[in-house]
């Protein structure tokens, strides 16, 4: 485990992205008076409740609840744990992540960096100055490759024989471990080590950073396998990794759109012949983490498959990964190649601008898979469209909530030819989500303590008012006057401390749940009436504290006495028994 995040590090976060910003990329908002507004990204509506305010730096849904900071945002939308959500804004904003000292570190990663980056430099080169190397020069130029491109994705060239890079690069015992661990060489059960890569071009797999951490060799022949990869390593996991897409994003910061190729060669190609765009799974299907990546880059992926059977078989595949994260505001559409062509030979023959035109013509997933789809019935038939609507569902199914989701349900309808909405059983108000909504919506007037935190939550400023009342609550020790109590003590010393940055405090604390909920409020009132509203809570604290700590009459200890004596007692004396403490937290 990594060490924790340091707390000051979640403010500064906070304070240097902007909720709006991160939001807006992926729900288009629109501006409402001071806030901004959408159709809620987390249940399905038809008018905007959802509201991210800028000067907060928080988001709320007046719908279904929903409610959080940009960090709480990524983790709901992009489905990122906290760690993952931080670091990916930390990478948006241009900071590190920082770890606090004292945990276990976990191991250093670094020294296996450094190696992987050296094994690239010898690579690129033995790509200049092997004996051997006009073989690879020439494999190279045959494939229409110029020197300029090479270079732009640091190509390389790993020359024949054993161990070319083990005998330069394992110097010592701990090096030659570490060209293991970075799957560089291989080792037979028995027997010695050697290069894993041998008299192939290499081409360099880059993290998002621009990090090496994996290579892909191509026979410069037609030997098996033709391509070989690096194994998974602490470093490489392929099913999370896509080759091109840090030299796309170096291209072209503002992407508007990702193209899924299959092959390193693909992207070389299209970005040789000025597409820039191209990125490709490294010899595995697209993975949901795939996915996860390119829809935090841009907001539209084509995927590029061959015409053929089995081009049709991996779409279909790469449909069904895709489903699940269908958002609004998200687009997938699908090229197929015509059959024997893949963009490598494709661009080289067409070039780039007929490329493009097909790129702009690939099918939306809508129409691949309703295409897919009424291809197996016989859609004349009452039959075969009732076969229909049974096909789609499960896919139809797999769709997030909101808009998209409605407007493919709508299509399969149309299709069928029933209009009353029922087929989607999630959504029009029957779902449980919807239903959830409505509950949230059921307003309870909170406690004193907890209508105090909420204010405060939601308004910090008002630590000025919560000080000019008598704090004898303070004495109190529940869980929720020791949250209120902490609540100001942050305020006081960090006042420019907005609502985002102050329930980030909690994150980790077993409290987090009851101030997140808390933190769903939002008050619109004037702001002379907060500080009213602020000192009543106070005031009111005040005296159910009193109450709480005036004595029972003649030394009545109430856990000596039964049922109904208790009872009899909160007659004739009520507010005097501590049976309803109020601990802030919900019940
Ligand atoms: P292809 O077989 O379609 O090759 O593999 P390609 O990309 O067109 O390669 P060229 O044009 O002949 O050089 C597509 C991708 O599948 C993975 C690689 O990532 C490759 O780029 N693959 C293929 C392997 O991992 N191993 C193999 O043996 C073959
Ligand atoms: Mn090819």
């Amino acid at each position: 485990m990594p060490g924790r995040i340091p707390s000051q590090f979640i403010d500064e976060l906070i304070s240097r992205v902007d909720v709006v910003e991160i939001i807006n990329r992926r729900v288009p908002l629109k501006k409402a008076g001071r806030d901004f507004q959408a159709c809620c990204p987390f249940h399905d509506e038809k008018t905007p409740s959802f509201t991210v305010s800028q000067q907060k730096q928080f988001y709320h849904c007046f719908g279904c609840g929903a409610h959080g900071s940009a960090i709480g945002f990524l983790m709901e939308y992009d489905n990122l744990g906290f760690v993952e959500a931080v670091e990916s804004l930390a990478e948006s904003a241009g900071l590190e992540v920082p770890r606090e000292a004292g945990y276990d570190q976990g191991p250093d990663l670094r020294p296996l960096y450094d190696l992987m980056e050296e094994a690239s430099r010898f690579y690129q080169q033995q790509l200049r100055q092997h004996p051997e190397v006009y073989q690879a020069v020439d494999y190279l130029k045959h494939r229409g490759l110029t020197g300029e491109i090479a270079a732009r994705f640091h190509l390389g060239f790993a020359p024949p024989g054993w161990d070319n890079l083990l005998s330069i690069l394992g110097q010592d015992q701990a090096a030659i471990e570490r060209l293991s661990q970075c799957g560089l060489t291989s080792e037979p059960e028995s027997g010695k080590r050697y290069d894993r890569f041998r008299h192939r071009i290499v081409f360099p797999i880059r993290d998002s950073r621009g990090r090496v951490i994996g290579f892909g060799g191509r026979v410069l022949g037609d030997d098996k396998p033709k391509y070989l990869n690096s194994p998974e390593t602490p470093l490489f996991h392929k099913g999370r990794e896509l080759y091109g897409l840090y030299e796309a994003r170096k291209a072209n910061n503002k992407l508007q759109r990702l193209l899924v190729v299959e092959g390193y060669m693909d992207v070389v190609a299209l970005a040789q012949y000025g597409i820039l765009n191209a990125v490709a799974t490294l010899g595995t299907a697209t993975t949901q983490d795939h996915l996860e990546l390119i829809f935090r880059t841009c907001s539209e992926v084509v995927f590029c498959f061959d015409g053929d059977r089995a081009g049709k078989d991996a779409a279909w595949k790469a449909l069904q990964t895709t489903l699940p994260v269908m958002r609004e505001g998200r687009e997938a559409r699908f090229l197929f190649l015509p059959d024997g062509e893949d963009p490598d030979t494709l661009v080289r023959k067409e070039g780039r601008e007929a490329f493009e035109v097909r790129i702009d013509g690939a099918l939306p997933l809508s129409e691949f898979l309703f295409q897919q789809l009424t291809g197996q019935v016989k859609m004349e038939t009452i039959d075969g469209r009732a076969h229909l609507a049974e096909l789609a569902k499960p896919y139809l199914e797999r769709l997030p909530p909101g808009l998209f989701r409605r407007m493919m349900y709508q299509h399969l309808e149309n299709l069928v030819g029933i209009r009353d909405g029922h087929l989607d059983t999630q959504s029009a108000g029957t779902g449980r989500a919807s239903r959830q909504a409505r509950q949230r919506q059921a307003v309870q007037r909170p406690t004193p303590i907890r209508f105090a935190i909420a204010l405060l939550l939601d308004n910090p400023h008002l630590v000025t008012t919560a000080d000019s009342v008598d704090d004898s609550w303070k004495q109190w020790q529940t869980t929720g006057t020791q949250i209120l109590s902490q609540l100001l003590e942050i305020i006081r010393s960090q006042p420019t401390l907005n609502k985002a940055a102050l329930l980030e405090r909690w994150r980790d604390s077993e409290h987090f749940a009851h101030l997140n909920k808390l933190a769903e409020h939002t008050f619109t009132l004037p702001e002379m009436d907060q500080e009213t509203e602020l000192r009543d809570a106070l005031v009111k604290l005040n005296s159910q504290f009193r109450k709480e700590s005036r004595p029972l009459p003649g030394n009545l200890k109430p856990s000596e006495l039964s049922e109904t004596e208790l009872d009899a007692l909160k007659k004739r004396y009520p507010g005097t028994l501590p049976s309803e403490t109020d601990d802030g937290s919900e019940s």
